[in-house]
């Protein structure tokens, strides 16, 4: 069977991702399409452990490289178990963050550089490619805001504190934008950047209309949209 389509989103940290995976995903469904929905880190038991230990506050002085290793080991779970197998059986696989997000964080933001995370990319995921990224980049400081009193909102709630990356300061955060502009740049046939202040609705448009053209090329084993769908 050939093979599904991989669509992953990146963004920082409040950039809207999780409500435009909901977003495409009902729009996928309403087409006829079940798409697999997954997150990195996290997504499958061991991923969810090494998510717990990577984004927690009070993991504290955690070198840049093992943050990296981790974010991989995580990922290498997360393609045997879950994203190889729905790619094998055909499926649309919508996955929130991938190894942008290691080569951004890590290489931009610990500045590791993007060398290393390509390199280790190859050896330990196969160099598994996703075929559509979307990447959201809204004004830097709205995002940031949003995703700290998200982070505060949850950790009174639940008492899990997932704010290690969002207590980072300014120019951390200014190096992950910068890097995903150049990664951006470097894949414009994958990378679709959606940028400035746009609204929830604006943002699912576009994101509905690179789905659509991707969709509409074939090559995957995933069927042409059917033509009563719906916007
Ligand atoms: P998450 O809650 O998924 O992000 P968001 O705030 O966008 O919903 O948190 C994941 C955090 O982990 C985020 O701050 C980015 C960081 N991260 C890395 O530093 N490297 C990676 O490889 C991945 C996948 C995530």
């Amino acid at each position: 069977m050939p093979r599904g389509l991989f669509i992953t989103f990146e963004g920082l940290d409040g950039s809207g991702k999780t409500t435009q995976i909901k977003r495409l995903a009902e729009w996928l469904t309403k087409r006829g399409h079940l798409p697999v929905v997954t997150r990195q880190p996290g997504g499958t038991n061991t991923g969810d452990r090494i998510r717990a230990l990577v984004l927690d506050s009070r993991s504290t002085g955690l070198a840049p490289m093992t943050e990296m290793a981790l974010m991989f080991a995580d990922r290498a779970q997360a393609i045997s178990e879950v994203i190889q197998p729905a790619l094998d059986a055909g499926k649309i696989v919508l996955c929130d963050r991938f190894t942008d997000s290691t080569e951004a964080y890590q290489g931009g933001g610990r500045q590791l550089g993007s060398q290393v995370v390509l390199d280790l990319h190859r050896l330990i995921c196969g160099n598994l490619q996703p075929d559509l990224t979307l990447l959201l980049l809204p004004p830097l400081e709205r995002n940031l805001a949003r995703a700290r009193s998200r982070n505060q909102r949850v950790a009174a709630r639940t008492g899990c504190d997932e704010g290690r990356f969002e207590a980072e300061h300014d120019a951390f955060h200014h190096r992950v934008a910068d890097k995903y502009k150049q990664i951006a740049a470097r894949e414009p046939a994958r990378v679709v950047l959606i940028e400035g202040d746009l609204t929830i609705e604006e943002v699912h448009e576009r994101i509905a209309a690179a789905v659509s053209a991707r969709l509409s090329r074939g090559g995957s084993g995933v069927p042409v949209p059917n033509a009563q769908s719906t916007p």
